[in-house]
């Protein structure tokens, strides 16, 4: 067995940058309560008709190719994490594929439907394809484009101020030392709270949860006829939807508990760790978490305040930015811990 190395990183981040004052035009909201309860100043939107969730992950890839000093054409597996892909189905896996022109290599691609979870997801799937030897180099991409999918009607504001767009990547080979690289994950999930931060609508469900009047669903044997009513475009129901209070709430315990069991894993305790890179849900939550654990402010690195939730892009866009500002050094304990939609959540530990 090998352990897996992140042998490159790279990000991308839209130019356009929107301040909270910018979104008070669309929503009823204010620049004191968003930064109050999010700690978010500003986000970044992709560009409309130019830029998508697959244009954004190529570039992260791309840079993430180079700094591991290897070929495009060397990848032999790609993962793809991310809530808004640019199609309900193929996967963004196979469009990055093509839009990097390595498709005549015909590796193969996933997607990974795990939301803010995503990319620690992605990466307990790629190190398993490394650490058994199968693959060589596997690209891992968390990308978002939640611009365009959000409701900027003041019945939106609780999700729409939260969310912004981005693109991270890594490359995963692997090393024979047994003290570098991916030491563990740990991935957990609970059904039960799955409508609690969802984007229900369009979709297949049709009323099996009782909600036909809710959603507009024709009351016949018609087959079809359910995956998009008028009544959702109506209602404003095609857009996520989010239980903030309960999210919050889950979310302080469940990042605690999931890093203390990858540190127990290893005998090893909070105070090893040399930087925290939590999922950036909300600057709250990672405050809170730092407190928990005892972390120092150099033990923790949060940039939401420029970014916004990036959900699967927020956690390589975060480490990227941590290296480039030389705070992940050689040697030290890298801790990456998520929280988010189904309830999903997970951990790793990295030592770089
Ligand atoms: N601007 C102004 N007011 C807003 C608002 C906004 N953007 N969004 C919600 N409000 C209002 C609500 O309408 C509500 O008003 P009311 O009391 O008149 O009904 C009030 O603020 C409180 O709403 P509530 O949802 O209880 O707020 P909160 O204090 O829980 O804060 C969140 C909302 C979303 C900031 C908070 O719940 C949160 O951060 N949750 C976690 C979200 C998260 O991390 N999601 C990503 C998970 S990966």
């Amino acid at each position: 067995m090998f352990n897996s190395v992140i042998a490159g990183i790279g990000r991308y981040i839209p130019e356009r940058v929107v301040t909270n004052d910018d979104l008070t035009q669309y929503m009823d909201t204010t620049n004191e309560w968003i930064i109050e309860r999010t700690g978010i100043e500003e986000r970044h939107y992709a560009t409309k008709h130019k830029e998508t969730t697959t244009t954004m992950g190529a570039l992260a890839a791309e840079r993430a190719i180079a700094d591991a000093g290897i070929d495009k054409e060397d990848i032999d597996f790609i993962v793809f994490a991310t809530l808004s892909p640019d199609y309900f189905f193929p996967g963004c896996g196979v469009l990055v594929q093509r839009e990097l022109g390595i498709n005549h290599c015909e590796m193969g691609a996933i997607d990974i439907r795990n939301q803010c979870s995503g990319f620690i997801y992605g990466l307990s799937v790629a190190d398993q394809f490394v650490k058994t030897g199968m693959y060589k180099n596997v690209l891992l991409i968390g990308a978002e484009m939640h611009s365009m999918g959000m409701d900027f009607d003041t019945r939106g504001r609780n999700v729409s101020v939260i969310f912004g767009d981005g693109a991270g990547a890594v490359v995963l080979q692997p090393t024979e030392d047994p003290e570098r690289g991916i030491l563990t994950t740990h991935l957990h999930a609970n059904g039960s709270y799955a409508e609690e931060l969802a984007l229900i609508t369009p979709g297949s469900h049709g009323g099996y949860h009782g909600d036909i009047e809710k959603y507009g669903f024709p009351d016949n044997d018609h087959p079809g006829g359910i995956y998009l009513t008028q009544k959702m475009l109506d209602d404003h129901l095609i857009y996520p939807q989010m239980n903030g209070p309960l999210v919050f709430k889950t979310a302080v315990q469940k990042f605690p508990q999931v890093i203390h069991e990858a540190l127990t894993k290893l005998n090893l305790s909070a105070s090893d760790i040399d930087m925290l890179i939590p999922h950036q849900a909300n600057l709250r939550i990672s405050q809170f978490v730092q407190r928990v654990l005892k972390l120092s402010d150099d033990q923790v690195y949060n940039n939401i305040d420029k970014y916004g939730n990036t959900t699967a892009a927020s956690i390589p866009i975060a480490l990227s930015e941590a290296i480039d500002l030389g705070k992940v050094k050689e040697g030290d304990l890298v801790c990456l811990a998520a929280f988010g939609s189904g309830f999903t959540w997970g951990s790793a530990l990295i030592r770089w």
